[in-house]
């Protein structure tokens, strides 16, 4: 096992913020994991697991010992009546999985086509895009526990999924830990990922944007890649390309609030987007309250706020004079009191800062 140090992170977080890892193991197997955990110097210290770096804020160096998860593979593990079964290493790029199944006839995951980040970070956030969720396509994961070693299994329920949530986002001693009162923060390993592909394949429409695709190509039924392609050039227009500029998809969460809450907000502010839930909730559009504070364009040093997008935060000083990760978190806060105050909204933010 190699304990590497000061290891540049800029090229491993997409916002590409200039920061180092003080110490790094690159985590290619089971194997390099169990290695860490006998090592006398190594077992007992704080780790941070860091997969694709998309969605993440690095204001300083790291300091635990950062454990890079680089582990590759995908293949079919079994089929039944309903479902392809695919699995895939964590270190796996997301996209590139994506366009493997489409390629080899398993479809059901085209409308997350080109979010960006690796295969193991997308149940921690349970990442979602045009009307479907990780959780509506996800069978199971290995992982393996960072204090004892061992290694264990979830399925859906037990990832306690929810918006942007699942119980690797919270500590076991929060007040909000996952449905099962416990959570897995920091304390687990994601190795493997299982999805579950629909054989009774069916499309997920009914967002403007794919509608506005259908209506123009005049395709009425279209297959998996053909929406996979719409998608693609969907995200290419409206979101920036964090190789190009960086930044970590949207920074904050969609808010949601009460009927009631609403309605009080429509009063003062007819125009602002909503959307009713099944729950009788209301979720609102965070970039249209952020961009109706006026904050399009703005910046904060080289931290700005994408200016076709108002809910990404965007690198604007590129690899040579980057935003630092305290320019973002400024910024962040702006917009938060902003919101605010306009709104009497909070805006919760979506990475983590590290
Ligand atoms: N809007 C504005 N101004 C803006 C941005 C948005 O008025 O600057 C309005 C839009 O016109 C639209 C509404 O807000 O009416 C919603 O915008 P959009 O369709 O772009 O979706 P979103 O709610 O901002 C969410 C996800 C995205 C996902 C899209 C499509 C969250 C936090 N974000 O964005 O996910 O791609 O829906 O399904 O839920 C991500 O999580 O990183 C991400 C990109």
């Amino acid at each position: 096992m190699l304990v590497e140090k000061n290891v540049p992170l800029q090229s491993s977080n997409s916002f590409g913020i200039v920061a180092k890892a003080l110490s790094l193991v690159r985590i290619k197997s089971e194997a390099d994991i169990a290695a860490v955990l006998q090592d006398p110097a190594l077992q007992a210290s704080p780790k941070f697991v860091l997969g694709g770096g998309s969605n993440i804020v690095l204001t300083g160096d790291v300091k635990p010992l950062v454990l890079k998860v680089e582990i590759m593979g995908r293949r079919l593990v079994s089929e039944n009546a309903k479902a392809w079964i695919v699995e895939a290493g964590a270190g796996e790029n997301w996209h590139d999985l994506v366009t493997w199944t489409l390629q080899n006839g398993y479809p059901g995951l085209e409308n997350l086509a080109l979010i960006p980040g690796t295969v193991g970070a997308t149940p921690v956030q349970n990442i979602g895009a045009y009307g479907v969720e990780l959780q509506d396509r996800f069978d199971s994961l290995d992982a393996i526990d960072l204090t004892t070693g061992q290694p264990f299994t979830l399925d859906a329920a037990q990832c306690a999924f929810g918006y942007r949530d699942s119980v690797f986002k919270h500590s076991s001693t929060a007040r909000s830990a996952g449905a099962q009162g416990f959570g897995l923060a920091d304390k687990a390993l994601i190795t493997r990922v299982r999805f579950a592909l629909p054989k009774a394949w069916k499309p997920v429409l009914g967002y403007a944007d794919i509608d506005k695709k259908m209506l123009q190509s005049k395709v009425d039924m279209p297959d998996a890649l053909q929406i996979y392609e719409w998608i693609c050039e969907i995200r290419k227009a409206k979101l920036p390309d964090p190789q190009v500029i960086g930044n970590a998809g949207s920074f904050f969460k969609n808010p949601t609030v009460s009927l009631e809450q609403c309605e009080d907000i429509i009063q003062r502010e007819p125009k602002i987007v909503h959307y009713r839930l099944a729950d009788g909730s209301v979720k609102l559009a965070a970039g249209w309250l952020i961009d109706a504070c006026g904050w399009k364009g703005k910046s904060v040093g080289n931290a700005g706020v994408y200016d076709k997008q108002a809910l990404v935060l965007v690198n604007k000083g590129g690899v040579s004079n980057p935003a630092t990760g305290g320019e973002v978190m400024t910024l962040a806060k702006a917009i938060q009191t902003s919101v605010y105050e306009r709104f009497g909204i909070r805006l919760e933010p979506e990475p983590v800062v590290v």
